[in-house]
């Protein structure tokens, strides 16, 4: 099995939702004794500099943008990073079927940028990696029954998920026409502590402690493989260590749920905790209009990443909502981010 080291690591998006959870978790891994450069143009997703986790003279945080090609090469020629984990991307759907134009961007020529950096500083000698983040949005729904394998045809149907197989595309070819050493990562919906409000599982426990409704699109039945955010995070690390190049590899868990299920026992866990009637939650779920391109069902098969490296999820689904619903009722002031002004303005504009 492949061992690599990795010191001088460019982590971008290090202030998401992946992001931070990542840099939380490799500073906490004997096996990684290494510096990282954080690079974060500290959008509305970015969480808010109270929150952030590390104080260390190891680690660096540099607010920009990864389009910005003079940031992007002063920062390769001064830290000669050994590998790059590029998180940051805009993630939203409904986001981006609101206004693409932000996503090609960031998604795609915010990788561009960084992709030509490391063909303009790496050497061909293989002591360098870049991984990319993706995710199971790229292949489009997975018919029921079935989980994708890493041979999966790509097929995006909303704008975010076009962006991101754009990007995977882009890793690709550089792989193939210039032999740069990089690895893609599809992974399935991750949840856990740090995600914005604006996705599922941290809305409804905003909405459920405000005690406003719970919008579920269509009939609330379209499925996703939910992985938690630190068994995410375990594997991208296993990649970097463990992961071949030119190969891309799926993370999930092969199990999925419904939304309205979800919702569903996210109210009976609030209301566990909260000593109330789980029908005062239930009872604001509200089945809204139909999401544009809304995809049915996402379900992922990761066999690959758990043979070649030996990572296996630690948590059942079951285990990760109950620490996720702990964290967020335990950090009520992070679900304020939602009282940020440019999300207001956002949700007042779109809903
Ligand atoms: P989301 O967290 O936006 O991730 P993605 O669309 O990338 O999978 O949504 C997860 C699922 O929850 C998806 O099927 C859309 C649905 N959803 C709702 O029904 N209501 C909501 O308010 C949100 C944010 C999502």
């Amino acid at each position: 099995m492949i061992q690599r080291k990795k010191e001088k690591i460019l982590i971008t998006g290090g202030r998401g939702f992946i992001g931070t959870n990542f840099l939380r978790y490799i500073f906490s891994q004997a096996d990684f004794s290494g510096s990282v450069v954080n690079l974060d143009k500290m959008t509305y997703a970015a969480n808010p500099s109270s929150w952030q986790p590390l104080v260390s003279d190891k680690y660096l945080m540099v607010e920009g943008d990864i389009c910005d090609q003079k940031l992007v090469e002063d920062l390769f020629a001064k830290h000669q990073f050994d590998c790059v984990i590029h998180f940051a991307a805009e993630s939203h759907v409904d986001r981006s079927i609101h206004g693409p134009a932000e996503f090609v961007d960031s998604n795609v020529r915010g990788i561009m940028t960084l992709l030509e950096a490391c063909r303009k500083f790496w050497k061909p000698d293989g002591q360098n990696l870049f991984v990319h983040m993706s995710t199971d949005e790229v292949f489009g729904p997975t018919p029921e029954g079935v989980l994708f394998d890493e041979q999966a045809c790509y097929a995006p149907r909303n704008p975010y998920a076009a962006t991101k197989a754009a990007a995977d595309h882009l890793v690709a070819a550089y792989f193939h026409t210039y032999q740069l050493p990089v690895i893609i990562a599809n992974s399935t919906n991750n949840y856990g502590a740090f995600q914005h409000p604006e996705k599922l599982i941290p809305l409804m426990l905003l909405n459920m402690l405000q005690q406003k409704e719970l919008p579920l699109y269509g009939d609330g039945k379209h499925e996703r493989d939910w992985i938690f955010v630190e068994d995410a995070c375990a594997a991208i690390w296993k990649l970097v260590q463990r992961g071949k190049v030119g190969e891309r590899y799926n993370i999930g868990t092969g199990k999925t749920c419904k939304n309205i299920e979800l919702v569903e026992t996210l109210c009976e866990m609030v209301a566990a905790q909260t000593q109330q009637d789980v029908s005062v939650y239930k009872n604001l779920i509200r089945f809204i209009s139909e999401r544009k391109g809304h995809d049915r069902r996402y379900a992922l098969n990761s066999s690959k990443i758990q043979v070649e490296t030996s990572w296996n999820p630690t948590h059942s689904f079951m285990q990760g909502l109950e620490k996720t619903v702990a964290w967020y009722l335990a950090n009520q002031d992070w679900l304020k981010l939602s009282q940020n002004q440019d999300y207001q303005l956002w949700l007042n504009k779109n809903y």
